[in-house]
């Protein structure tokens, strides 16, 4: 199993331009990529300034362009791709992730943890993190911040992910460090699909952090883009790597996790 984290730099608000760029992108690959992960909202870009302008550029999951178009990538590639997209639904915008295959979409995530003023425009995440096989290989999805919060890491975990695809617009500095944590903490693989660039708009700028990464189970950085960049880079998966949670011969992860002495939130005083 094969995964690849692209790395773009999308045009604000300019969605056709921003698909043919990373159908560009794709082609470049060598041809035996199973998974690609491509960045948060990587088809409208990112700093929006008000919720109709948001509105204007969501799509809901069964009328989406975006989608139909990923489909047709998914095919074309023999691939599945991750990527982050604006959905449009009944009660709002979600900073959703789809996971697209050959054959249609195969999970959809919609952004639990919402960064900044996201809290502004898009609805919070209404559903739990999932984990789906494709190829063999168990895959979760989440976004961005989500990285900031263990749980989320530690939830797919749980739910048996052999990797994390992790669409991005990193502008924080300490991602890239923390997911290799997330990682060797969870023993698996993760990778984070970041974008890279300037967007400055109404007064408002935000610097994306490129950087996008592939890391092992051991904590082991495989492969990490440079800072400003377009680029797409890949690492083979180790499905039985991932899935042995031993520690040496008297640790193990899971076995050795104390739940009855774990805080909750509502337990504490
Ligand atoms: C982020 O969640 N886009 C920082």
């Amino acid at each position: 199993m094969k995964v690849a984290v692209v790395q773009t730099n999308p045009e604000f608000g300019e969605v056709a331009a921003n698909l043919d760029a990373v159908e560009r992108q794709l082609k470049q690959s060598e041809g035996d990529v199973d998974v690609f992960v491509l960045p948060e909202l990587f088809q409208t870009g990112y700093l929006f300034l008000s919720k109709q302008e948001l509105r204007a550029v969501a799509e809901p999951v069964d009328a989406s362009p975006t989608l139909d178009r990923l489909h047709d990538l998914a095919k074309q590639h023999n691939a599945a791709i991750a990527a982050g997209f604006a959905e449009a639904s009944a009660d709002g915008v979600y900073n959703s992730s789809v996971l697209m295959g050959p054959r249609g979409v195969l999970s959809i995530y919609r952004k639990i943890h919402l960064f900044h003023e996201e809290k502004l425009y898009f609805q919070p995440g209404d559903r739990p993190f999932e984990v789906v096989e494709f190829r063999g290989a168990r895959m979760g999805l989440m976004i961005c911040f989500d990285w900031r919060f263990p749980e989320s890491t530690r939830s797919l975990a749980l739910l048996g992910a052999d990797i994390i695809l992790h669409p991005s617009n990193l502008v924080l500095p300490w991602c890239p460090a923390a997911m290799i944590t997330r990682a060797q903490e969870n023993n698996l693989y993760t990778a984070t699909a970041n974008r890279w660039g300037v967007e400055d708009r109404g007064g408002k700028k935000h610097r994306y952090i490129g950087q996008s990464q592939i890391v092992g189970p051991r904590g082991d950085l495989l492969v990490r883009a440079g800072e400003e960049e377009d680029a797409i880079l890949s690492a083979e998966i180790d499905l039985e790597f991932a899935r042995n949670k031993q520690v040496g011969p008297h640790n193990n992860l899971w076995e050795d996790r104390r739940e009855e002495f774990y805080v909750r939130a509502s337990d504490s005083p």
